[in-house]
């Protein structure tokens, strides 16, 4: 669940990048829209566009055109990138 995501007082990546870039739309979908994107970053941690778009296909939600939500997504891995920095001490 959603509640899983969440290590050490830190929001998991994803969640993080949802935040960032204004992608959390109602409190119906967005647990099943951040779990949907967090499944396809588990396969593909660099998705493409296609990638994105077949591995979100299942997401109800209607109301938004997703746009900052594919954004969020192509940013898990840079959020990801800089905490692995910081936490090796580069940054
Ligand atoms: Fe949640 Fe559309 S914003 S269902």
């Amino acid at each position: 669940t959603i509640e899983g995501l969440e290590a050490s007082g830190e929001l998991d990546a994803i969640q993080a990048a949802f935040v960032e870039f204004g992608a959390v739309q109602c409190g119906f979908c967005t647990p099943g829209v951040i779990m949907s994107a967090k499944a396809l970053l588990n396969k593909y941690p660099q998705p493409t566009e296609e990638q994105i778009n077949e591995g979100m296909a299942g997401v109800l939600c209607r109301c938004t055109g997703h746009i900052k939500v594919k954004e969020a997504i192509r940013n898990d891995f840079r959020i990801r990138q800089e905490r692995l920095k910081r936490a090796l001490g580069d940054v």
